[in-house]
């Protein structure tokens, strides 16, 4: 059911508070863990554009993708959406930390990574330079000398013997406090979690463009799944679409 639809920048008069949208993606109880995953496609469902989505993405959803980082507790990644995209620190700017503040959730989110290799560069400043001290899940396969060198600047934790246990990572994430998980993607992460069945909310953009070509979609060739989805509200801002759906648990 469509319950909202609403323009983000059409006209000055009109324009949408940063603090409007917030509000729009904060429907459900804070105290119960929610899973939301965010990602940006092209019209023909391309989720990179020269392998990275970056070119498929535009001031509006930039702004909402921003908006979502002010309303987690952790941002959680892929580790190839983190080499691939070249993520720094997680931290966001001073008037989205009093946001975080007033919301009654730490100044910064914590940044947790799904790494089976451990294949991460321990001097990346997304470590070095980390307001909080990072989270990386692996499995109990991944090499000991690798995990002593990531030990060193995060926490390394085992959940699985050669897949990722998502229940248990879940319940590690819950056990910090960390309850409100914001997946920025990729598309092999978010294909684990809707495989385990652990997706609340898909927020997806998406952008006036037929990209063409043989890129991923987002849900990176997920299992035949389908999973039903509730609109939840629309935004449109410069042509893109910015769409927040629930979904509906198996
Ligand atoms: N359109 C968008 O909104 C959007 C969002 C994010 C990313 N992207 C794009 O997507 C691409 C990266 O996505 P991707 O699908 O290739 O990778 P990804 O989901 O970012 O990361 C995949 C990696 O995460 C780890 N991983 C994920 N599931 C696992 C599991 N079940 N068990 C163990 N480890 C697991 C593995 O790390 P190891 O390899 O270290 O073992 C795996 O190779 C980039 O091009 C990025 O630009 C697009």
């Amino acid at each position: 059911m469509v319950t909202e639809i609403d323009l983000l920048f059409p006209t000055a008069e009109s324009a949408i508070s940063d603090d409007r949208i917030a509000t729009l993606y904060e429907s459900h109880d804070p105290a119960q863990p929610w899973l939301r995953a965010n990602f940006v496609s092209s019209v023909d469902g391309a989720a990179t554009r020269d392998g990275l989505s970056g070119g498929l993405s535009g001031h509006a959803d930039k702004r909402v993708f921003d908006i979502l980082r002010t309303l987690c507790d952790v941002v959680l990644l892929g580790a190839e959406t983190m080499r691939a995209e070249g993520y720094g620190p997680m931290r966001v700017d001073a008037v989205a930390e009093h946001s975080r503040v007033l919301r009654g959730l730490a100044p910064q989110p914590v940044l947790a990574i799904v790494s089976g290799s451990l294949n991460l560069d321990p001097a990346s400043t997304a470590f070095t330079d980390a307001p909080s001290r990072p989270i990386v899940f692996t499995t109990a396969g991944a090499s000991r000398s690798r995990r002593i060198a990531i030990d060193a600047v995060a926490d390394v934790v085992v959940c699985g013997e050669t897949e990722l246990d998502v229940t248990a990572m879940l319940a590690e994430l819950g056990g910090r406090g960390l309850m409100q998980v914001h997946c920025e993607g990729g598309p092999l992460l978010f294909s684990t979690l809707l495989e385990a069945n652990a997706v609340d909310e898909l927020c997806l953009t998406i952008s006036p463009m037929i990209q063409g070509g043989n890129s991923p979609r987002i849900d990176g060739g997920a299992l035949a799944l389908g999973i039903a989805l509730d609109v939840g509200h629309i935004l449109v801002g410069e042509g893109f679409l910015i769409l927040r759906y629930t979904c509906v648990r198996r």
